[in-house]
């Protein structure tokens, strides 16, 4: 089936640089960044399968897979000539990044892991899952987008940067029901990625905001230390967003990262 995903792009040189966003927001989340590591990366930050610009694949009904999505990262990689690129995923974004680095190990020159996990759902939480998603087909987005910014937010930001909170009210808002639903359906479904994450041989970032309560630093560090190549960085008053809560010691880590662990043989 034909369809057609929207990115946002920054960067004419250096590696390729794909930032996948978390749910149930879209590359807006990524803003921050873009326009930092315009210069040191050919940076693309595209909007998943009903999010932001890009249309859902479905009704919402039927459970969007990480692999589903780590398939239209792919075609995105594939579209701009990239080859091999390094690939940052936050929160479900690095739920995709994990099936990617399963699958097309090969495409990988390195991973940025952020906020985010390697293990499933438990009972509750997939059941969480189906009880959102119905309630997102039946009711629109309006609960969500007023409730989940003071669940991914840090205590800092809510307390001190407003306009952030409502970035990520807007970004929740202009989503689809029908991709948020898809989305919960294939996170519940999602397999456990520990047992792979020994074979993960490229470069790779973890990192976590010190205010993470979604995915808390403990997680972090218990998944950078099963992966051969990773280095840890745990960031200061940040919570589940960090890119979008703590741009600048992000960007700085990123571009370390690319210039120490990608860029040299
Ligand atoms: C995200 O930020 O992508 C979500 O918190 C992921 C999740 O709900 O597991």
């Amino acid at each position: 089936m034909e369809t057609s995903i929207f990115f946002a792009g920054r960067g004419l040189t250096g590696p390729p640089l794909l930032l996948v966003h978390g749910f149930p927001l879209d590359h807006a989340m990524w803003s921050p960044l873009l326009d930092r590591l315009g210069g040191v990366a050919r940076v693309v930050a595209p909007d998943l399968p009903g999010f932001g610009g890009s249309p859902p694949m479905s009704d919402g009904t039927v459970a969007v897979t990480m692999d589903d999505y780590a398939s239209h990262v792919l075609a995105v990689a594939d579209a701009l000539g990239f080859p091999r690129f390094v690939l940052a995923g936050l929160s479900m974004g690095g739920y995709i990044a994990l099936a990617l680095a399963r699958r097309h190990a090969s495409r990988l020159a390195g991973l940025v892991l952020l906020d985010t996990r390697a293990e499933p759902d438990d009972d509750a939480g997939r059941q969480g899952r189906l009880r959102s998603a119905q309630a997102v087909l039946g009711g629109g987005l309006a609960t969500l987008a007023a409730e989940t910014p003071a669940k991914l937010l840090g205590k800092s930001t809510m307390a001190r940067n407003p306009a952030v909170v409502e970035d990520v009210r807007r970004m929740i808002e202009r989503a689809s029901p029908a991709g948020v639903a898809g989305a919960l359906l294939g996170m519940a479904a999602r397999p456990d990625a520990r047992a792979h994450l020994g074979a993960i041989s490229v470069p790779t970032l973890v990192v976590v905001g010190a205010e993470d309560s979604v995915t808390p630093a403990s997680a972090a560090r218990t998944m950078a230390s099963a992966i051969p190549a990773a280095e840890l960085a745990v960031v200061p008053a940040a919570g589940h967003l960090a890119p979008l809560e703590a741009p600048e010691p992000i960007a700085e880590l990123l571009r370390h990262f690319l210039a120490a662990r990608v860029l040299q043989p």
